[in-house]
């Protein structure tokens, strides 16, 4: 049985003591669960003094990005092997980055490698825009994004790589913090789990972890976490707030222990 991911993704906000403090609260909220893998992604220069606050038990850390190159003269970067140790998760392909940073699919795929070569498990986000949903081309985007970004990986590489579909018409500062319908949730879980089976086959299609995210909240994670295929969750804006994301992991553990989640 695989255990529920649920990350939280900070993107740039709270100072080095308003993340402490957040991580205190969050650590009185939220108890251990066996089987849910609490994750917290806060900047670049919180993450260091945190990785030495949190209880282990109860919480991993992500970046929420990193530059592919190992070291050398990139002014301003910090590489995937600075974040050994401190880090045992990096967000790659984040929409915000494709759209702000211009990030390509060539330097996805590049951020990919570097994070596995690493020992980082990488969260590859994955999802279409608005436009790109209106014109139908959901499943080419989805597919695109994915292939590529796996492309230089080995089979056993690949299986380490946890896929988030994050709708970008979806997420909370592009859309109006409704997520997408868990029909089509599903169909793109379904679809994306597809594109694996056709390269891997269905074993690790299945075994793989697919997570969602875009506008999640504590009131919407039965009808998203209630999903097939579904293995967890990448909420943004309500991970700042500690009594949203404690609900966010109480409800998920609430339904694993009603049998609800299949
Ligand atoms: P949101 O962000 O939950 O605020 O929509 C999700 C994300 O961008 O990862």
């Amino acid at each position: 049985m695989k255990r529920i991911l649920i990350v939280g993704n900070w993107k740039m906000n709270l100072t080095i003591h308003e993340a402490s403090l957040l991580v205190k609260r969050l650590s009185d909220h939220i108890p251990v669960h066996r089987d849910i893998e609490v994750v917290l992604a806060p900047s670049m220069l919180a993450l260091q003094p945190i990785s030495r606050e949190i209880d282990q038990r109860k919480f991993h850390l992500a970046a929420q990005n990193a530059y592919y190159k190992d070291e050398g003269a990139y002014t301003g970067e910090v590489s995937f092997t600075m974040l050994r140790g401190i880090a045992d998760y990096v967000l790659v392909g984040h929409s915000e980055r494709r759209i702000y940073f211009n990030e390509s699919l060539d330097t996805i795929c590049n951020k990919v490698q570097a994070a596995i070569r690493n020992d980082i498990t990488p969260i590859l986000c994955i999802g279409e825009n608005k436009h790109e949903r209106e014109s139908g081309e959901t499943k080419r985007v989805l597919h695109d994004q994915l292939t590529t970004a796996i492309a230089n990986l080995t089979e056993d590489e690949v299986e380490r790589v946890v896929i988030a579909y994050e709708p970008v018409w979806a997420i909370s500062t592009f859309g109006n913090g409704i997520p997408a319908k868990p029909d089509e949730i599903h169909a793109a879980i379904k679809w994306i789990r597809s594109i694996l089976g056709d390269l891997y086959g269905e074993q690790m299609a299945t075994d793989m972890r697919v997570i969602y995210g875009a506008s999640v909240d504590t009131e919407f994670v039965p009808s998203i976490l209630g999903l097939e295929g579904i293995d967890g969750l990448l909420p943004g804006a309500a991970s700042l707030n500690y009594a949203k994301f404690a609900g966010i992991v109480e409800a998920a553990y609430k339904m694993l222990h009603s049998g609800q989640k299949s």
